[in-house]
């Protein structure tokens, strides 16, 4: 794997076995404040909760803490993630997030734990595969997809997969995600995330989903 810049001066990584970055060109930083942190509205929320398929090298993570951290509210976060990163390459992705990094530093040093917690909040890593993890119900207030594209990380983006995190999100939470393929924007309306484009950054639309009614599925994710 090797490092590489992206144009809003924060570095990512690019997955030889995928074929593509952990971020977009343009930006991540960019790419998880917007899309992720923004979108979502988690940055406005006065107790997130937020599950994320893909924690990657962080960056959602660290984006979301720093402005938990910035606003004294506490933050809950659930990630799965089924190819977690050493510690040295995770330390390698420095971020200018003040408050964030301090926070991130202390987690490098226990990382691979499963739960890490202060007076910031708390993050659980579910390591696995998000077709089979554990998942609480009603749970999420914004849901961050960012796993690799769906043409090379398709298990991923299955109904199946949707319909689990459409039933571990509370009535009105919102997900978001960089992808715009129509057949994932019916597949979520399908599960019961009401689809809106937003205007992307470095492509046209990205997606967020917003979770309306009640799960038409039975329990079925621990
Ligand atoms: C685009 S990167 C995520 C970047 C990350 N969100 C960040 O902020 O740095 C995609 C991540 O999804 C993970 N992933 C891919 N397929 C997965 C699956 N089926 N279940 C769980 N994680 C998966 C990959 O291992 C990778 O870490």
């Amino acid at each position: 794997m090797d490092f590489r810049y992206t144009e809003d001066g924060t570095p990512t990584l690019f997955h030889p076995g995928y074929g593509e970055a952990y971020h977009p060109r343009q930006g991540a930083l960019l790419q998880a404040r917007r899309l992720y942190l923004e979108n979502t509205r988690t940055h406005l929320h006065p107790a997130p909760r937020v599950l994320e398929v893909g924690l990657g090298l962080m960056v959602n993570f660290r984006v979301a803490l720093e402005s938990a951290l910035a606003r004294g509210v506490f933050l809950r976060y659930l990630a799965v993630e089924k190819e977690p990163l050493p510690r040295e390459v995770m330390a390698a992705i420095r971020l200018p997030l003040p408050l964030g990094e301090r926070v991130f530093g202390e987690i490098l040093k226990a990382w691979p734990e499963e739960r890490f917690a202060g007076p910031w909040g708390e993050l659980k890593v579910v390591f696995g595969d998000i077709r089979e993890a554990a998942l609480p119900t009603l749970w999420a207030t914004a849901v961050f997809l960012d796993p690799f594209s769906p043409q090379k990380n398709p298990e991923a983006w299955e109904e199946e997969v949707l319909k689990r995190l459409r039933l571990a999100s509370r009535r009105g939470a919102v997900l978001a995600t960089y992808s715009a393929q129509g057949a994932f924007r019916r597949a979520l309306k399908e599960v019961g995330f009401r689809p809106h484009r937003v205007p992307g950054v470095g492509k046209r639309e990205w997606t967020v989903g917003i979770a309306v009614g009640a799960p038409r599925f039975p329990c079925n994710g621990g």
